[in-house]
């Protein structure tokens, strides 16, 4: 069986990471985990850094560092985006630096195949180019000399450099992009391309700054006078990681089978030059693209280079790491913009995990507790209540469902949904009531509700697990919820029904999400 490769884009190391970053990562954890433990899959869950370029040198220099001492700069800020993923319990398998000597080598090799193979070539490059989006921009692009994207301002090229021909590839990537060969989702971001690719010749790609102006890159290995350009190189990451140069074994297992997940700001290079010099190297191009939206402040996008960047540490520090995971992951649909504020952070945190969630949870192990002393009653069999039964056995199911396509928001309601379902049952059956008047119906209720806590648990772990694995543990289960493996898409998978058997011994904790009142914590 072939493994499902996940990528992360490599983060630029100017700055540290803010929600943007930490959203884009959540993103990938959270596909990563559910393959893992909802699919039974086998993953391979790949981030890391992008260090070279223009925009790293300068921030290097701005920092008080010398030119020649920035790999001591991007030394320096790696291990903030390291840890901020430790906090954020993102569960990667693999790191990759631009700068490791491995990766150096492939974009080498990559550069010699394609010299060697006619496709580059040398020529006067005419045109604008943004630091802080590290890209070009034709004439045509550019208005009074603004970024059409970020709208800084922009620099004027005029210099000698390396062309990548791309513009030979152009019918070729329009057919795999068209039948879903490179399948890019959601739909709107297929359509982009598609239609940009329709209408618009492809210009030659430059791959090269020259060492006069920029000495911070990989040195071109057929021209030392030249470095890379920082696009070309990066892309070169998701390949060079999985050992294309020195492990083609595992290269081959995971490669084409891989899902890039990006911002809809890195759409082009990743549908277009990436899928390119996949062609002209003689590999397959990627299966797919995931494009999420942005987090918008004020109506702009949340960037480093703008300042207007909210820090996950505050969030983290304040309401917890699984707070803001879910927030983020339920927030917005996959592919939609969103806005980030404070407000509508508390709301969710107080209807869905406070009230919901965490009500649930707390109410379910007081009365084990209560009515029985913390032990998981028994029930007989033939008052199993099936109905409920095969809606807990379902759910994984429906969550891999509405989970197509990474859409976190639709999996959360399902998850949500069962919540509710199971807070109304607790209102209709009154077990205050059944403690009076009848044992075994009793029984029946709790033993019901124990069983869909932990079914919940398993469905939440991929998006918040912590919190899972804190329902898990409090349930009495022994078996890291880690170690669970199922498998939501085969007829014959483990039932998730009866996992907690009767006579388990919970162990309630602390409330999960105390609420939060007028923004502080109660
Ligand atoms: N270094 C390139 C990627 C190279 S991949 C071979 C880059 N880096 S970045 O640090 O600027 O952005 C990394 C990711 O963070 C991108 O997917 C980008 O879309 C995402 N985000 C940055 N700001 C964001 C928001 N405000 N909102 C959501 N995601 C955003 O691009």
């Amino acid at each position: 069986m072939n493994k499902f490769y996940i990528t992360s884009p490599l983060y630029y190391v100017n700055a540290s990471p803010h929600i943007g970053h930490a959203y884009t990562q959540i993103v990938c954890d959270a596909a990563a985990r559910f393959e893992k433990q909802l699919e039974g899959g086998d993953t391979f869950f790949m981030t890391g850094t992008d260090e070279h370029g223009e925009k790293i040198e300068q921030a290097a220099l701005k920092a008080g560092y010398k030119a020649g001492e920035e790999k001591k700069f991007v030394d320096g800020i790696v291990p903030r985006f390291k840890e901020l993923w430790k906090t954020l319990k993102v569960n990667y398998d693999y790191f990759i630096r631009t700068t490791d000597t491995i990766h150096k080598k492939t974009v080498e090799k990559v550069l010699q195949i394609l010299n060697e193979k006619g496709k580059i070539y040398k020529k006067v490059y005419k045109g604008w180019f943004c630091t802080p989006c590290e890209n070009f921009f034709s004439n045509a692009e550019v208005n009074e000399g603004v970024c059409p994207d970020c709208k800084r301002k922009l620099e004027r090229l005029n210099e000698e450099n390396y062309f990548f021909k791309i513009s030979e590839y152009q019918k070729e990537l329009i057919d795999h992009i068209k039948d879903d060969r490179i399948f890019i989702t959601p739909d709107i971001r297929k359509n982009e391309v598609l239609s940009f690719l329709e209408k618009n010749e492809l210009q030659d790609l430059c791959i090269s700054r020259p060492k006069k102006r920029l000495r911070w890159g990989i040195e071109i290995p057929f021209d030392k006078n030249f470095v890379t350009y920082v696009w070309f190189d990066a892309l070169i990451n998701y390949i060079s990681g999985i050992g294309y140069l020195n492990d083609r074994k595992k290269f081959d297992s995971l490669w084409p089978h891989v899902g890039h997940v990006i911002g809809k700001d890195i759409l082009r290079h990743h549908a277009i030059y990436w899928p390119i010099i996949l062609l002209a190297l003689g590999e397959k191009p990627p299966k797919s693209i995931f494009v999420h939206g942005w987090w918008v402040i004020g109506g702009e996008k949340m960037s480093k280079s703008k300042g207007n960047v909210v820090d996950p540490a505050y969030f983290t520090d304040k309401y917890g790491v699984d707070a803001l995971r879910y927030f983020l992951l339920s927030a917005v649909g996959f592919g939609y913009d969103g806005t980030f504020y404070e407000k509508l952070f508390i709301d969710k945190y107080n209807n869905d995990l406070a009230n919901d969630l965490g009500n649930l949870v707390n109410r379910t192990l007081t009365m084990v507790e209560k009515y029985f002393a913390g032990v998981v009653p028994d029930v007989e069999e033939k008052d199993i209540d099936n109905e409920i039964k095969s809606n807990t056995e379902d759910l994984p199911g429906k969550l891999a469902d509405a989970y197509a396509n990474m859409n976190s928001l639709s999996a959360l309601k399902v998850v949500l949904e069962r919540i509710g379902w199971a807070n109304k049952y607790i209102e209709e059956k009154a077990p205050w009531k059944l403690a009076k008047e009848d044992e075994r119906k009793l029984k029946i209720v709790i033993y019901n509700l124990v069983q869909t806590l932990a079914a919940l648990a398993i469905c939440l772990y991929p998006f918040i697990p912590d919190t899972a694995g804190k329902i898990w543990a409090q349930l009495g289960m022994k078996e890291k919820i880690a170690n669970i493996k199922f498998k939501s898409n085969q007829r014959s998978r483990p039932s998730l029904w009866g996992i907690v058997t009767s006579g388990t011994q919970i162990s309630k904790g602390q409330p999960l999400f105390p609420r939060i009142v007028s923004g502080k914590d109660e």
